[in-house]
């Protein structure tokens, strides 16, 4: 059956107009432009009217960040519950963190998540494997055993994310075998020394030392990463100082992104996420600066905000990405630090950086999809074209909404942006040609 978008806004990172697209055998099959081509007169076709609607189809998004919580936290999330949370928030491509119970430091465990999403069908699963075994910043010989080819399979990043590797001999070995399997590095930086160590000691605030810590780990990992040959993703960049540190980086980027994936040389890229551009240390104070209100990195002030936009606006920053944390409610009032997102990614993000007039719908679609597709070495999704894998997401930019707490597909409701007024509503999502998420009505999900 062929699926027809007809007359519908067409966005990615280099195009935006108006055309008609056609969706076959789980492919973009053909975009054309032509307002006199009658679609009824190919043969039988699910059709979508857009023409009358602002109605905007896009590449579905790309997460290079989500907490699944599966294996071990089934009261927080599961691949099931966060799948289809993604769906329903137009992801079509997911990277989970490696901090579950067990942890996933194995390439079988990898491989046995990646297998049980794609028999669910809603999104593409990438679990990272930890930098080391069982996330214990000891040992990372578990890494050297491994074959490129299998590994890129299954794994697209290798990450520590929820915590920094202090010890830098064991870094340095889990950033060799990064190089050797050619997969990237995502880092989570939150590490001062013993700067840091006398800010706390000195009584300073969560938002002084955390500052230094992931200033600090920022240096440090951007010199380790350059030293090793590695492309390092640096994660939630929240800070004007770490931002202008990968700015810096940048500059001497070695390997050409168009060969991901990463065939060596240093490399930086980085993501920021949607609570970090839309939110500042007084909405945490406001919900609750070390319960509810608590994420790592800490919300951080207006200029942080500016600066993080500025890098949107100049390049520096190269996606974004949600850091979905799905926590219980005990769990938040006893300080469990993070936030959902995969639902209100776009929303937050378009209301703060398209409405707000920060940078165009194409734009957006670059951070969403296009980047992180190179990212992680992805070349069939990320933008419209004939042949492309039909990842798709219809969006209704023009919806305001006001995100409600029963209105979730996540287990969990930790969300900062519960009663918020939002902008930008996501209609339908298509994963390898099949809908997978849908709000009009009467289309077969
Ligand atoms: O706030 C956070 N929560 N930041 C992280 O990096 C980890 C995450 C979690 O796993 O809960």
């Amino acid at each position: 059956m062929r699926l027809v978008f007809k007359r519908v806004r067409l966005v990615d990172h280099s195009m935006d107009r108006r055309g008609t697209l056609v969706v076959e055998g789980g492919q973009i099959r053909e975009i054309y432009f032509d307002e006199q081509v009658d679609e009824n007169s190919r043969g039988p076709a699910l059709c979508i009217d857009c023409s009358g609607t602002n109605w905007v189809l896009m590449p579905a998004f790309m997460d290079l960040h989500a907490h699944f919580r599966d294996p071990g936290f089934p009261e927080k999330e599961t691949l099931e519950s966060a799948s289809l949370a993604a769906a329903a928030g137009g992801f079509g491509t997911v990277v989970c963190m490696a901090n579950t119970r067990p942890v996933i430091d194995n390439l079988d465990l990898a491989q046995h998540l990646h297998r049980r999403s794609a028999r669910l069908g809603l999104i593409d699963l990438y679990p990272v494997l930890s930098l080391t075994r069982g996330m214990e910043g000891k040992d990372a010989s578990h890494l050297e055993a491994l074959n490129p080819e299998t590994v890129q399979d299954t794994v697209r990043l290798l990450s520590e994310d929820g915590k920094d590797v202090a010890d830098e001999n064991t870094l340095r070995r889990a950033f060799r075998a990064a190089r050797r399997l050619h997969v990237p590095v995502s880092y989570h930086c939150d590490w001062g020394g013993s700067e840091a160590e006398a800010a706390k000691a000195a009584g300073e605030a969560r938002s002084v030392w955390s500052r230094i810590e992931e200033n600090r780990a920022t240096e440090r990992v951007l010199a380790l990463a350059r030293g090793a040959g590695i492309h390092i993703h640096i994660a939630h960049v929240s800070t004007k100082e770490a931002l202008d540190l990968v700015r810096e980086a940048k500059s001497t980027n070695e390997a050409d992104q168009h060969r991901a994936p990463h065939t060596g040389g240093f490399h930086v890229t980085c993501e920021v996420t949607p609570h970090h551009l839309a939110l500042t240390e007084e909405t945490a104070e406001h919900l609750g600066a070390e319960s509810c209100g608590r994420v790592n990195p800490p919300l951080r002030t207006a200029k942080d905000i500016s600066a993080l936009i500025e890098g949107i606006q100049d390049g520096t920053v190269d996606a974004i990405a949600t850091d979905h944390a799905p926590h219980t409610e005990s769990d938040k009032a006893k300080g469990a630090p993070g936030f959902i997102g995969l639902e209100t990614a776009f929303a937050v993000s378009y209301t703060t950086l398209v409405a707000g007039n920060h940078c165009s719908l194409q734009k957006l679609s670059a951070l969403m999809s296009y980047k992180p597709s190179h990212i992680l070495g992805l070349k069939d999704r990320g933008f419209l074209a004939p042949w492309a894998r039909a990842d798709l997401v219809l969006i209704d930019p023009d919806a305001a909404w006001t995100a409600g707490k029963e209105d979730f597909h996540s287990r969990s409701r930790n969300s900062p942006f519960i009663g918020q007024n939002l902008k930008g509503k996501v209609l339908l999502t298509l994963h390898g040609g099949n809908i997978v998420w849908s709000r009009l009505p009467a289309l077969p999900v």
